[in-house]
């Protein structure tokens, strides 16, 4: 049987894991957070103490690791990891783990077979470009970068972080400009995504125009 897939990209804040989750229970399409899994090898990379986060070959470990999405939690050998891999730590060296091939490889791999076992809704930067290149649907979402940081800002606010508004601001150009510049498969936008501007949608509204949008498709 061939499962369905919704592939959505965007930049940080642009709002992809919020409108992604909001849908997957609507439609019950299973949720891949692959962002979660870039995060998850790079807290286990800092917990293994490797001196040089740049060097490819300091990886082999992803083989040896498991991970998995228990209730929407990123589980990683055993362990849930969701809030550890929210920390201002993880956050300044995801980028540069998630430009490793060999890191990109692995991690691709993973999430196609998670895509061949159940209709998937799967949320990054290289979905509809690279890993799911004939998902049913591919959105692409954006928002004026103050929006995307001020979003993001108030989340880690509510999690507990002491971030202020201009270090958000301030990452979130960081990473932009690292993901889409980076030599394996950069953050853009694939040629058939539909590219939907959230600046000024709520959540409800962005997650019914995809609704609707994977309706239409699936009637013609
Ligand atoms: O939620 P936010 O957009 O801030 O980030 P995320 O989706 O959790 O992704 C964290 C980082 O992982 C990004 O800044 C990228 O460097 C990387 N990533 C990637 O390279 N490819 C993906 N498919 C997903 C994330």
């Amino acid at each position: 049987m061939k499962y369905s897939a919704i592939a959505i990209d965007g930049p940080a804040g642009s709002g992809k894991s919020t409108v992604a989750k909001s849908i997957a229970r609507t439609i019950g399409f299973t949720y891949i957070d692959t962002g979660a899994m870039y995060r998850a090898i790079t807290l286990k990379a800092l917990e293994l103490n490797i001196s040089d986060l740049g060097d490819e070959k300091n990886y082999e470990f992803i083989n040896d690791t498991r991970l998995d999405f228990i209730d929407g939690k990123m589980h990683m050998d055993g362990r849930d990891v969701s809030k550890e891999i929210r920390s201002e730590e993880v956050v300044k060296h995801v980028s540069l783990v998630s430009s490793l091939l060999y890191v990109r490889e692995a991690l691709v791999r993973e999430q196609r077979n998670l895509a061949k076992r159940a209709n998937v809704i799967m949320d990054g930067r290289d979905i509809g470009t690279n890993v799911l290149t004939d998902a049913d649907l591919k959105i692409y979402l954006t928002a004026k970068v103050e929006v995307r940081a001020y979003r993001r800002y108030l989340e880690l606010k509510d999690a507990g972080s002491t971030m202020t508004l201009d270090d958000v601001i301030n990452d979130v150009i960081r990473r932009d400009t690292y993901d889409s510049t980076r030599k394996h498969n950069p953050l853009r936008k694939a040629e058939d995504a539909i590219e939907i501007d959230t600046s000024s949608l709520t959540i409800e509204e962005i997650s019914q125009m995809i609704i609707n949008l994977f309706k239409e498709l699936k009637h013609e």
